[in-house]
Protein backbone atom coordinates (compact mmCIF):
# COMPACT_ATOMS: atom_id res chain seq x y z
CA UNK A 1 0.00 0.00 0.00
CA UNK A 2 2.88 2.34 0.89
CA UNK A 3 4.03 2.27 -2.88
CA UNK A 4 0.73 2.97 -4.27
CA UNK A 5 0.92 6.61 -4.07
CA UNK A 6 4.70 6.50 -4.67
CA UNK A 7 5.96 7.41 -8.27
CA UNK A 8 7.64 5.54 -10.70
CA UNK A 9 8.81 4.89 -14.40
CA UNK A 10 7.23 2.86 -17.05
CA UNK A 11 10.44 3.02 -19.54
CA UNK A 12 11.09 6.83 -20.46
CA UNK A 13 7.46 7.96 -18.41
CA UNK A 14 7.37 8.94 -15.02
CA UNK A 15 3.83 8.53 -13.72
CA UNK A 16 2.98 10.14 -10.07
CA UNK A 17 1.68 6.77 -8.74
CA UNK A 18 0.88 3.28 -9.41
CA UNK A 19 -3.14 3.59 -10.20
CA UNK A 20 -3.47 3.30 -13.80
CA UNK A 21 -6.98 3.57 -14.83
CA UNK A 22 -7.84 0.57 -17.71
CA UNK A 23 -9.59 1.12 -21.35
CA UNK A 24 -13.27 1.27 -20.93
CA UNK A 25 -15.55 1.39 -23.24
CA UNK A 26 -18.07 4.32 -22.62
CA UNK A 27 -21.53 3.39 -24.97
CA UNK A 28 -23.74 5.66 -26.34
CA UNK A 29 -21.76 8.57 -26.48
CA UNK A 30 -20.72 9.15 -29.91
CA UNK A 31 -22.32 8.70 -33.02
CA UNK A 32 -21.66 6.34 -35.77
CA UNK A 33 -19.01 8.60 -37.11
CA UNK A 34 -16.10 7.28 -34.17
CA UNK A 35 -16.09 10.85 -33.79
CA UNK A 36 -14.86 12.25 -30.28
CA UNK A 37 -17.82 14.14 -28.52
CA UNK A 38 -17.52 17.19 -25.58
CA UNK A 39 -19.00 14.21 -23.27
CA UNK A 40 -16.06 12.09 -23.90
CA UNK A 41 -13.66 14.97 -23.14
CA UNK A 42 -15.29 16.20 -20.58
CA UNK A 43 -15.22 11.87 -18.99
CA UNK A 44 -11.76 11.97 -19.49
CA UNK A 45 -11.01 15.10 -17.94
CA UNK A 46 -12.95 14.49 -14.58
CA UNK A 47 -11.29 10.94 -14.81
CA UNK A 48 -7.66 12.87 -14.96
CA UNK A 49 -8.96 15.21 -11.87
CA UNK A 50 -9.62 12.20 -9.69
CA UNK A 51 -5.54 12.43 -9.49
CA UNK A 52 -4.19 8.50 -11.09
CA UNK A 53 -0.11 8.47 -12.24
CA UNK A 54 -1.75 7.19 -16.23
CA UNK A 55 -4.80 7.03 -17.54
CA UNK A 56 -5.52 4.04 -20.97
CA UNK A 57 -8.40 5.74 -23.39
CA UNK A 58 -10.80 3.05 -23.85
CA UNK A 59 -10.80 1.16 -26.80
CA UNK A 60 -10.48 2.57 -30.24
CA UNK A 61 -10.96 1.29 -33.45
CA UNK A 62 -8.46 1.14 -35.94
CA UNK A 63 -11.09 0.22 -38.92
CA UNK A 64 -14.61 1.33 -39.19
CA UNK A 65 -16.12 -2.61 -39.62
CA UNK A 66 -13.48 -3.59 -36.96
CA UNK A 67 -16.11 -2.29 -34.10
CA UNK A 68 -17.97 -3.92 -31.34
CA UNK A 69 -20.72 -1.96 -31.95
CA UNK A 70 -21.13 1.58 -33.91
CA UNK A 71 -21.00 4.08 -30.99
CA UNK A 72 -17.33 3.48 -30.62
CA UNK A 73 -14.51 6.38 -30.68
CA UNK A 74 -12.46 5.46 -33.84
CA UNK A 75 -8.96 6.60 -35.14
CA UNK A 76 -9.55 5.51 -38.57
CA UNK A 77 -8.95 8.71 -40.20
CA UNK A 78 -7.31 12.19 -40.07
CA UNK A 79 -10.28 13.92 -39.17
CA UNK A 80 -10.81 12.15 -36.05
CA UNK A 81 -7.52 13.52 -34.93
CA UNK A 82 -8.55 17.02 -33.53
CA UNK A 83 -11.54 15.24 -31.14
CA UNK A 84 -8.69 12.47 -30.07
CA UNK A 85 -6.53 15.68 -29.23
CA UNK A 86 -8.94 16.88 -27.32
CA UNK A 87 -8.84 14.51 -24.93
CA UNK A 88 -5.62 13.95 -24.66
CA UNK A 89 -4.92 18.18 -24.29
CA UNK A 90 -7.84 18.19 -21.13
CA UNK A 91 -5.67 14.99 -19.59
CA UNK A 92 -2.35 16.51 -20.09
CA UNK A 93 -3.90 19.67 -18.29
CA UNK A 94 -3.66 17.51 -15.51
CA UNK A 95 -0.13 16.63 -15.78
CA UNK A 96 -1.53 12.94 -16.31
CA UNK A 97 -0.31 10.78 -19.33
CA UNK A 98 -2.37 8.97 -21.74
CA UNK A 99 -2.09 5.91 -23.72
CA UNK A 100 -4.76 4.62 -26.12
CA UNK A 101 -5.76 1.07 -27.03
CA UNK A 102 -5.97 0.59 -30.32
CA UNK A 103 -8.60 -1.77 -31.00
CA UNK A 104 -9.88 -3.90 -33.81
CA UNK A 105 -13.31 -6.25 -32.70
CA UNK A 106 -12.30 -8.97 -35.26
CA UNK A 107 -14.84 -12.14 -35.21
CA UNK A 108 -16.57 -9.91 -32.54
CA UNK A 109 -17.07 -7.13 -34.76
CA UNK A 110 -20.92 -5.74 -35.14
CA UNK A 111 -20.90 -5.43 -39.06
CA UNK A 112 -22.71 -8.40 -40.82
CA UNK A 113 -19.04 -9.39 -42.97
CA UNK A 114 -16.23 -8.85 -40.15
CA UNK A 115 -12.84 -8.99 -41.62
CA UNK A 116 -10.96 -11.07 -39.21
CA UNK A 117 -7.68 -13.70 -39.38
CA UNK A 118 -9.08 -16.61 -39.96
CA UNK A 119 -12.51 -18.44 -40.72
CA UNK A 120 -14.13 -19.28 -37.81
CA UNK A 121 -16.89 -20.38 -35.73
CA UNK A 122 -18.14 -18.00 -32.98
CA UNK A 123 -20.68 -18.31 -30.14
CA UNK A 124 -21.55 -14.69 -29.80
CA UNK A 125 -22.31 -13.86 -25.91
CA UNK A 126 -25.42 -12.31 -25.36
CA UNK A 127 -27.90 -13.17 -27.68
CA UNK A 128 -26.01 -16.98 -28.25
CA UNK A 129 -25.97 -16.70 -32.23
CA UNK A 130 -23.64 -18.99 -33.85
CA UNK A 131 -21.70 -16.12 -36.80
CA UNK A 132 -19.94 -17.50 -39.28
CA UNK A 133 -16.86 -14.85 -40.31
CA UNK A 134 -14.49 -14.65 -43.30
CA UNK A 135 -11.33 -14.00 -44.21
CA UNK A 136 -10.31 -11.93 -47.52
CA UNK A 137 -7.68 -11.35 -49.42
CA UNK A 138 -6.59 -7.59 -48.57
CA UNK A 139 -4.36 -6.42 -51.41
CA UNK A 140 -1.06 -5.14 -50.44
CA UNK A 141 -1.58 -1.74 -52.25
CA UNK A 142 -5.25 -1.41 -50.48
CA UNK A 143 -5.56 1.69 -48.28
CA UNK A 144 -6.06 -0.51 -45.23
CA UNK A 145 -2.49 -1.83 -45.60
CA UNK A 146 -0.46 1.45 -46.77
CA UNK A 147 -2.08 2.74 -43.51
CA UNK A 148 -1.10 0.61 -41.32
CA UNK A 149 2.74 1.03 -42.72
CA UNK A 150 2.58 4.45 -42.48
CA UNK A 151 1.92 3.93 -38.94
CA UNK A 152 4.58 1.41 -38.72
CA UNK A 153 1.97 -1.54 -36.99
C1 LIG B 1 -17.82 -0.63 -18.92
C2 LIG B 1 -16.54 -1.38 -19.21
C3 LIG B 1 -15.86 -1.12 -20.39
C4 LIG B 1 -14.67 -1.78 -20.68
N1 LIG B 1 -14.00 -1.50 -21.82
C5 LIG B 1 -12.81 -2.09 -22.07
C6 LIG B 1 -12.03 -1.71 -23.18
O1 LIG B 1 -12.37 -0.78 -23.92
N2 LIG B 1 -10.86 -2.37 -23.38
C7 LIG B 1 -10.42 -3.37 -22.53
O2 LIG B 1 -9.36 -3.95 -22.79
N3 LIG B 1 -11.12 -3.70 -21.45
C8 LIG B 1 -12.29 -3.08 -21.20
N4 LIG B 1 -12.97 -3.38 -20.06
C9 LIG B 1 -12.36 -4.27 -19.09
C10 LIG B 1 -11.72 -3.44 -18.01
O3 LIG B 1 -10.59 -2.79 -18.52
C11 LIG B 1 -11.38 -4.40 -16.85
O4 LIG B 1 -12.58 -4.68 -16.26
C12 LIG B 1 -10.42 -3.77 -15.91
O5 LIG B 1 -9.14 -4.01 -16.39
C13 LIG B 1 -10.57 -4.29 -14.49
O6 LIG B 1 -10.30 -5.63 -14.46
P1 LIG B 1 -11.18 -6.58 -13.55
O7 LIG B 1 -12.58 -6.45 -14.04
O8 LIG B 1 -10.59 -7.94 -13.78
O9 LIG B 1 -10.98 -6.07 -12.16
C14 LIG B 1 -14.15 -2.74 -19.76
C15 LIG B 1 -14.83 -2.97 -18.56
C16 LIG B 1 -15.99 -2.29 -18.28
C17 LIG B 1 -16.66 -2.55 -16.95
Amino acid sequence: MNKLFNPMKIRNLEVKNRIAVPPMVIYNRTDDTGYVTDIQVEHYRKIAQGGPGLIIQEATCVEKDGRLCDSQIGIWEDGQIEGLKRITNAVHETGTPIFVQIHHGGVFGFMEETVCPSDIECMVKGNMKIQSTHTYGIAPDSELICRCRRTGI
